[in-house]
């Protein structure tokens, strides 16, 4: 592969759930400029997220327009373009007129939940956890592709006919940027989809017979850190730049925190929160309660991670803001919090739609317990930010007991780590100290770390590291009985919200 060595800058395009960012580094990692462009959700049926694969694709080339424009940077002095994207989110296309044949099934969707029963009653939990890592889950891409087959007339012999594609966005992005010529993926969006097995490194045939996916339609699986091809010139002003670096979005703030040895752990504080623990060469052994998953494959080598995932985090915030209006905007949560009685007893259980890891529990509900004539606004805020750093210390605890590893250090991305309250409440409460990044786009910096590290830009992980900046590190304060007084009133908290039954009378 011949490269232009001489262009200075990696594109990174970080399509996320609700917006699509194109950020542009320089050689000393310096980030150059970022484009944010909105991505909208069709909802047409409760509980059902869907997007336009079209629009996904605007989104991705008018981000990229407004960046290059912005910083007045040419499309030849991108050296490469590196993606990472929202995972487990389906689009099946027709190969030879590029049209989506249904709109994108986004990883939030519950419409295929009946058809994850269904794999569950027929009792395929534990072929399916020991091949992919997973739990059974309307979450990934198996039965949203297995559903769409199903509910367009023909595309099931469509499929076996070699005409229609399946891929997560990245596949879907690389193959409109390459126009046609790209259909691949990485090891961490094919370990998302409940199809890919995570021991062999392919799609499992077994799983394939299962649920009727023609292997046809499935990309190639590569490395997070291969070239995997180039921008076709109409599609990329006249220039072919390599298409090099990727993973999903959780996985490359994983690299983008430079969380490369056993026991490191990132978490990326969005709406939801995302736990990620990287566990070396080997898939972790006891962690049912917990997502086994590959965290990446550099340089010849896997590794694997294990996940765990909070469904209320920040999106709690917004509850506070828009539903309750105790805060005028989220970043006022921080001062509500500090000004709140720190002697308070209130806990709040965020079960808005159940409980995740490891709890995997999607019947209770969320909760509030401990409150007195004097527990105000800020309590609540305060009892809400605590309870995101409750939901992380659960996992962290699973983490540990299932890998035997120790976690020296927890890193901590995504918009609510910008809120120093939770930063300091969650150090207090893992009772370790909590890295920061300095730059919320940890995501994307991945992304421009995976291709720089592909085409030569950057020498080795050792360069990047020097360049990687990071933020401030927040240390525990707390006492240890009073962090155990506290863990133990989370707990029975949780009990509590899990033993009342709304529907039970
Ligand atoms: O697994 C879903 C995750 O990849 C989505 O991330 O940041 O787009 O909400 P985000």
């Amino acid at each position: 592969v011949t490269m232009t060595t001489s262009a200075p800058y990696i594109l990174a395009i970080d399509q996320g759930t609700s917006s699509t960012r194109a950020v542009i580094y320089d050689h000393d990692g310096r980030k150059v400029i970022e484009s944010m462009k909105p991505v909208p959700h069709i909802n047409n049926h409760s509980g059902w997220v869907e997007q336009d694969p079209d629009v996904i694709w605007s989104s991705v080339l008018s981000a990229i327009a407004a960046a290059l424009i912005d910083a007045q940077i040419h499309p030849e002095m991108i050296h490469s373009i590196g993606i990472t994207n929202q995972r487990e989110t389906t689009v099946v296309w027709d190969r030879n007129t590029g049209k989506p044949i249904y709109p994108a099934i986004g990883w939030l969707s519950q419409q295929t939940n009946h058809l994850a029963d269904q794999l569950r009653q027929d009792g395929k939990a534990g072929v399916i956890r020991e091949k992919t890592g997973l739990v059974i889950d309307a979450y990934f891409s198996a039965t949203k592709l297995r559903w769409i087959l199903d509910q367009v007339p023909g595309a099931q012999t469509r499929a076996e006919a070699g005409d229609l594609l399946f891929g997560t966005i990245d596949t879907w992005l690389m193959w409109k940027l390459s126009a046609g010529r790209i259909h691949a993926t990485d090891y961490t969006n094919a370990s998302r989809t409940m199809l890919f097995n995570i021991h062999t490194l392919e799609w499992d045939a077994d799983i394939l017979r299962m649920l009727n996916i023609p292997r046809t339609m499935l990309p190639k699986v590569q490395p997070s850190d291969a070239v995997y091809g180039f921008t076709e010139n109409y599609q990329f002003y006249g220039v072919q730049v390599p298409i090099a670096g990727l993973a999903g979005d959780q996985q490359a703030a994983l690299v983008g925190s430079m969380s490369f040895t056993p026991g490191m752990v990132e978490g990326t504080y969005g709406d939801g929160a995302f736990i990620m623990m990287n566990t070396g060469t080997q898939p972790a052994k006891h962690a049912d309660r917990l997502l086994t998953t590959i965290a990446y494959g550099m340089n010849g080598t896997v590794s694997y991670g294990l996940e765990g995932t909070i469904f209320t985090a920040g999106r709690a915030l917004l509850w506070l803001r828009d539903e309750l209006g105790l805060i005028k905007d989220v970043p006022a949560s921080r001062k509500a919090a500090n000004e709140a009685d720190p002697q308070s007893n209130v806990y709040l259980v965020p079960a808005f739609t159940g409980l995740g890891a490891p709890y995997w529990d999607t019947k209770t509900r969320g909760a509030i317990f401990g409150m007195t004539q004097a527990t105000g606004a800020n309590e609540l805020v305060q009892a809400t930010l605590q309870s995101i750093a409750y939901r992380t210390k659960d996992i962290v605890d699973e983490m540990e007991t299932a890998t035997q590893l120790a976690i020296t250090q927890f890193g901590a991305d995504g918009g609510s780590s910008r809120n120093t309250y939770l930063m300091e409440f969650l150090a207090d409460i893992l009772a370790k100290p909590v890295q920061r990044t300095s730059d919320e786009e940890t995501t994307a910096w991945g992304a421009a770390v995976l291709s720089g590290l592909a085409t030569g830009f950057w020498k080795d992980v050792d360069e990047v590291q020097q360049i990687t900046t990071t933020g401030r590190c927040f240390t525990a304060k707390m006492t240890e009985p009073v962090r155990q007084r506290r863990l133990r009133g989370w707990r029975r908290a949780v009990q509590a919200a899990q033993s009342f039954q709304p529907q039970a009378n």
